[in-house]
């Protein structure tokens, strides 16, 4: 469903000289698969993530999703794509401070087109009751606890019922008894068919991927449970 082939970033810097933190990254996500990626910070973690959820054009190579070429779409059917097949978890949540919980909740429905707000907003009161959050709904983002702002921030990825969803750092920042609630409610997602991609530096949550990568060169290499050792050295 989504690949990547060859693809390389590079960031502009002033005085017309490049930060290159992609060198060719090759990955292939099928339905239903669950893939994490670990790597220290700076590594090109999150730079991925926005290339795969094409918030970030690359500067090279090419991300194919269903069969289509990104580079091919217009900037018209890439909104729709983002909106309707992919999920976002940013790293921090992302939440705006200044909606509701219900309201951040149903912001990509009002950001979408031609669908009818009210059985979303069902759904969002659905998902919101599933994480816990239905006594939060009229609550700003400064009065949540950060385990619920992650809730929301994930409750909003769900609402359009992506086809992948994209976690940066989801448990960042939380305890571990919060982190594992967090990770148990992103791979009952994907038991439920979701394609799930992780991002994380908890070796503990990586681990429980089918596959794992770590970034390195600005390239993706494969992680073996026996080299758990070396990853946490790594981080
Ligand atoms: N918009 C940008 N413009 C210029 N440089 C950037 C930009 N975004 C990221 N970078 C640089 O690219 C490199 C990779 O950043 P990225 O955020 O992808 O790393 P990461 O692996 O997600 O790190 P972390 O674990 O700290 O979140 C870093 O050196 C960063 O400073
Ligand atoms: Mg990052």
């Amino acid at each position: 469903m989504i690949q990547l082939k060859e693809v390389k970033h590079s960031y502009p810097r002033p005085g017309g000289e490049t930060l290159t933190v992609l060198t060719g990254v090759d990955l292939t996500l099928e339905q239903g698969d669950v893939v994490s990626i670990v790597g220290p910070s700076g590594g090109g973690k999150t730079t991925l993530l926005n290339i795969i959820g094409c918030l970030l054009k690359p500067t090279s190579g090419q991300v194919v999703i269903d069969g289509k070429p990104i580079q091919s779409m217009t900037e018209r059917e890439l909104a729709r794509l983002r909106n309707q097949k992919i999920g976002f978890i940013f790293q921090g949540s992302h939440l705006i401070p200044t909606l509701t919980v219900l309201e951040n909740i149903m912001l990509p429905v009002w950001l979408g087109a031609g669908i009818s707000a009210r059985s979303q907003q069902l759904r969002a009161r659905e998902l919101a009751r599933r994480f816990g959050l239905e006594d939060r709904l009229n609550h700003l983002p400064h009065e949540l606890s950060l385990g619920q702002r992650r809730r929301v921030a994930i409750a909003r990825a769900l609402i359009n019922r992506p086809a992948i969803l994209l976690a940066d750092e989801p448990t960042n920042d939380l305890d571990p008894p919060r982190a594992q609630q967090i990770a148990d409610i992103l791979f009952s997602l994907n038991q439920e068919g979701l394609t799930l991609l992780l991002v994380t530096h908890r070796w503990e949550l990586a681990q429980q991927a089918q596959r794992c990568y770590e970034t390195k060169d600005g390239q993706l290499q494969s992680v073996e449970v026996w080299q758990k050792e070396n990853i946490a050295e790594a981080d």
